[in-house]
């Protein structure tokens, strides 16, 4: 089916307490992997492209790729700009057909991180395109970073009221604890700052840096109101794996798919392996519409779906 926003998936997600996962992908194989996987789970999907991804693949290839493998589908898959950190950048994905943009201000002073987001929101609103803001800051993992910096860079529940009020940003990217490219399970959150936040913010929550948390902390931040979990390490990781293992059975062979397609496998198991965590699995019925509430059945963990 065509490509569907990211505002009718997240709300439903945060209507009925779980999360969508939104996967990172460079390549082909990496796409491939992630709808497939969402289309045997019968899951809403967010594919996302970072910057350095369109730098990779090219705006127009990456955008296309997934286009095309969204049009064999019939779940709502989304193209989402990831971490966009200018003006620019959104306007081009917004021209090559994404349908939710990010604008990353969160190294920027407050008011400047208002006024490119208020900006962005209101060209990307006048064609019916979400935009997902940051405030607060989820760190990159390097040695130096401190349990004292990530609490410094946390999102101020306050703060993040007022930034929603000004810029109108569809959805708000938070800093509770995690940190970008952790290679382990080893993180927990902030969850009393998560209620904090959603408490006063009305808007899906999203969470970054998701392959280095815990997941009895990523089930309890999803019951507390994350809607949307960005995953990119852990399915690198998976690739990855794929490639050494690939090679190392096969080290004279000189067909690159024999490999890639252990690469693609794991990466779908991985992908699975998060929707059904996040509980976005079994959402979507075989004509490609939303299942029914599943609150009319009773309340239903994340995770655990029927
Ligand atoms: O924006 C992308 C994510 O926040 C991914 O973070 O690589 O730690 O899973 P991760
Ligand atoms: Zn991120």
């Amino acid at each position: 089916m065509p490509l569907v926003t990211s505002k009718e998936i997240l709300q439903r997600a945060f209507e009925e307490h779980y999360a969508i996962g939104a996967f990172n992908a460079n390549n082909m194989e990496q796409i491939q992997a992630i709808v497939e996987a969402a289309q045997e789970e019968r899951a809403p999907v967010i594919l996302q492209v970072s910057q350095g991804a369109i730098r990779y693949a090219g705006l127009e290839m990456a955008a296309g790729m997934v286009k095309i493998i969204a049009s064999q589908v019939d779940i709502p898959v989304v193209l989402h700009l990831d971490h966009g950190t200018s003006f620019e950048q959104n306007i081009l994905c917004l021209r090559a057909g994404f349908t939710s943009l990010m604008f990353d201000g969160s190294k920027l002073p407050f008011e400047e991180n208002v006024a490119i987001t208020r900006k962005i929101c209101e060209v990307a609103h006048a064609v019916g395109i979400p935009v997902e803001a940051e405030l607060g800051q989820v760190l990159q993992i390097t040695d130096k970073v401190t349990p004292e910096d990530v609490e410094r860079a946390m999102t101020d529940p306050d703060q993040a009221a007022e930034f929603i009020k000004l810029t109108g940003a569809d959805s708000l990217a938070v800093a509770i604890g995690s940190i970008h490219a952790m290679r382990s399970q080893e993180a927990t959150l902030d969850i009393d700052r998560l209620k904090a936040i959603r408490k006063k913010v009305n808007v899906p929550l999203v969470l970054h840096g998701s392959s280095g948390v815990k997941n009895e902390s990523l089930l309890e931040a999803i019951e507390n109101g994350i809607s949307k979990i960005n995953v990119a390490t852990y399915l690198n990781q998976a690739f990855m794996r794929g490639l050494r293992e690939g090679l190392e059975k096969m080290p004279d062979e000189v067909d690159p798919r024999k490999v890639l397609a252990i690469s693609r496998e794991y990466v779908k198991e991985a992908v699975r392996e998060k929707i059904r965590l996040f509980g976005s699995a079994g959402r979507i019925d075989s004509a490609g519409g939303f299942v029914s509430p599943r609150k009319v059945f009773g309340v239903v963990k994340p995770g655990t779906p029927e």
